[in-house]
């Protein structure tokens, strides 16, 4: 077997060449592409080298074993196995709980931040964090999200030119409905979307109504919403374990992502994360989460 026991095979290029190409090999196979972290593997004839902790498998065949597919062969290319042992870390239920509310307890502490530090954030913090996304179920294994990161001055000053622009409409033009101003009104959110410059980082989640296939064929995807945002969840999860803060911000419409970051027609922006350290001084609405039987009904009760 080519490619590791437990390691990522996919087959599919999603979204623009020009963002893959900053997660693949220096040493493009012919055919067959994997990454795998620290390790060197070898496909066919060649020897691929990374130190990235994301493996992937690219052979542009459909012949590749993927979830949608009945046949369990392995991967034509690179052999790697239709099957996997699962063995996860066996638990004492003590110690499952007491993990449990140790993470409960931490992400009970995640706040949506509005208020940024211009403090320095490393590229592998946003790496990590989307690389954490990239672990997410999605319907059919098809993992239909794009995220895109920019931390270029200039970048971050036409997203903000743009955002606010339309959120002038929004909060002043009138093109809020009166419903979602009263939803809105306790958060104190205006059209002043500074923080967009402030912060080191902004990623935007893009999701694939469809992907291109190295074949140059749209396949089309299934249970988009539901997989980005669990993806988008990771990375919010990923970025708070780390200390970072973000904002999840939709500043509707957001067809200006599209423009920006010349994203391809089968994309369309999902979630705009502001990414960077809370400022000093920051502040956050007083919220108080609903209580878990409002969440959580056992039937029968
Ligand atoms: C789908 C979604 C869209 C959101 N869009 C915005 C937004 O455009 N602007 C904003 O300031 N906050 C936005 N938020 C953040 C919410 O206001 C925030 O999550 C909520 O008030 C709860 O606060 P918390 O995240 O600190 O728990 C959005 C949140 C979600 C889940």
């Amino acid at each position: 077997m080519l490619v590791g026991r437990g390691e990522h095979c996919r087959h599919l290029l999603g979204g623009s060449r020009k963002h893959d190409r900053e997660w693949l090999p220096r040493r493009r196979a012919s055919r067959a592409i994997a990454l795998i972290g620290g390790q060197s593997i070898r496909i066919g004839d060649d020897v691929i080298i990374r130190e990235r902790a994301t493996a992937r498998c690219e052979n542009g065949i459909f012949g590749c074993h993927i979830p949608t597919l009945p046949s369990q062969a392995p991967c034509r290319l690179c052999q790697h196995s239709a099957v996997t042992r699962y063995e996860p870390e066996r638990l004492p239920i003590d110690e499952g709980l007491a993990r449990g509310r140790r993470f409960l307890s931490h992400m009970d502490a995640r706040r949506s931040v509005r208020m940024f530090s211009d403090a320095p954030v490393p590229a592998e913090a946003i790496e990590i964090a989307v690389a954490t996304a990239n672990t997410a179920p999605s319907g059919a294994h098809q993992q239909p999200w794009t995220f895109v990161a920019t931390e270029d001055p200039e970048t971050k000053h036409r997203i903000r030119l743009a955002a606010e622009a339309e959120e002038r409409e929004n909060y002043e033009g009138g093109r809020l409905p009166d419903a979602w101003r009263q939803a809105i009104a306790p958060l104190g959110t205006s059209a002043d979307k500074s923080y967009l410059e402030t912060v080191p980082w902004i990623v935007v989640a893009f999701a694939q109504k469809s992907t291109l296939m190295l074949d140059g064929s749209l396949r089309k995807n299934y249970y988009v919403n539901e997989s980005v945002g669990i993806a988008c969840g990771l990375f919010i999860t990923a970025l708070h374990t780390m200390g970072l803060a973000t904002l999840t911000h939709t500043p509707n419409p957001m067809g200006f992502l599209m423009d920006i970051f010349e994203r391809p027609q089968t994309e369309r922006p999902y979630i705009l994360f502001p990414v960077g350290y809370p400022a000093d001084d920051c502040e956050v609405p007083d919220l108080i989460r609903k209580p878990l039987a409002s969440a959580l009904i056992r039937f029968p009760t």
